[in-house]
């Protein structure tokens, strides 16, 4: 079979055995995988928790079981399904614990997989694999941060990064008024076109958080999901008001941001919870969810099993609007 293994920060593709499934094991035939801002993280050696030397990189997929190996119930061959993010997280509070794909055990960049039936989850007739593969870290992350958000809440994103997108859309079928930032027109354009009720250019307005203030009548986001970290912290305290409002924290694309001010956050109430994209239950919470109020996952590219490199470029460029899908085609 085709599968990449990174070396010294380029993808090199090469073929291997297609594995055997193991007692409890399914072999997944991936049919599309898609980036997500960690697997540049290791490919370019920066992420924080990196054990990636030589692991196959990417974290999500959707296939078709090829074979189960003895013992299996949860699937046959035949159906059709996407991994959850952590496949040693099942339910409940987030064990101690959890090794990820790409930097703990081999990801999904590969014409095969063998893992445990435990790590995946139904993919519904009504997605493509290429839709599918979109869900397991992305859609769950910005599912799991709109914990509990009420109709009429306001919800504030930031950026046009794949958690962002999916946290707009999401937040619009919960009834959710949706504030939403970005650094260039056409993004807003996009942006205003998946729901958003307001956008607000962070590159021209350096103090957005005030915007926010502005576009909400003084009170500010009920949710903030907050993926810039520490290029955007300090402002999104400011967006968040004095009413206790709910911080998910999700992520640091930002960079250059101001210092947080304890007293800010003292003063704003807030209540801020981290994020850890979710365990299994909450994946397959977020696919019933979508049966009842679809949403169609943004796509911004769909590259070819040989132009994995290139996926990797056009993702780190920040050139999309949208997922960036890589297909074994
Ligand atoms: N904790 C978790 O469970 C979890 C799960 C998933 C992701 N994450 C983290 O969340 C972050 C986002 O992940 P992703 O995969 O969605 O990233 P991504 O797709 O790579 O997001 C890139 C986008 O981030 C936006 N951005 C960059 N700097 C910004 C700033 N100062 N203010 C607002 N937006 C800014 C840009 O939007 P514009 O082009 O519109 O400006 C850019 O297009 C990453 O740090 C990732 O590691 C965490």
């Amino acid at each position: 079979m085709r599968v990449y293994r990174p070396r010294a920060g380029r993808l090199v593709r090469r073929e291997e055995p297609v594995p055997e499934p193991r007692h409890g094991e399914v072999l997944v035939r991936v049919r599309a995988t898609s980036l997500n801002y960690r697997d540049l993280l290791i490919l370019n050696g920066d992420h924080f928790a990196d054990g990636g030397s030589g692991l196959v990189p990417v974290s999500d997929a959707a296939g078709e079981v090829a074979a189960v190996g003895e013992g299996v119930t949860r699937f046959a061959e035949g159906d059709r399904v996407i991994n959850a993010f952590h496949p040693g997280w099942i339910a409940g509070r987030m064990p101690d614990t959890l090794v990820g794909y790409g930097n703990g055990q081999d990801g999904w960049l590969a014409e095969y997989r063998a893992v445990s039936e435990h790590a995946l989850v139904a993919l519904p007739d009504s997605l493509s694999f290429e839709q599918g593969a979109t869900l397991p870290c992305a859609a769950v992350t910005a599912w799991v941060s709109l914990d509990g958000v009420r109709p009429g809440d306001v919800v504030l994103t930031l950026g046009t990064g794949g958690v962002s997108l999916f946290a707009v859309q999401l937040a619009k079928a919960r009834g959710a008024r949706v504030v939403a930032t970005t650094s260039s027109a056409e993004k807003a354009v996009k942006l205003t076109g998946l729901g958003a009720d307001t956008v607000i250019d962070y590159a021209t307005t350096p103090e957005w958080g005030k915007a926010v203030l502005d576009a909400t009548g003084g009170r500010g986001a009920d949710r903030i999901v907050e993926v810039g970290g520490p290029g955007t912290f300090a402002q999104s305290l400011v967006a968040a008001g004095t009413h206790h409002a709910d911080i998910a924290l999700v992520g640091f694309v930002g960079t250059g941001g101001a210092p947080v001010d304890f007293m800010d956050l003292f003063r704003s109430g807030a209540t801020v919870r981290k994020i850890w994209v979710g365990s299994r239950e909450d994946t397959e919470d977020l696919l019933r969810w979508l049966a009842v109020w679809p949403i169609e996952p943004v796509i911004d590219s769909v590259h070819p099993f040989e132009q994995a490199d290139a996926a990797f470029r056009h993702f780190e460029s920040r050139a999309n609007v949208g997922k960036v899908v890589i297909t074994t085609e």
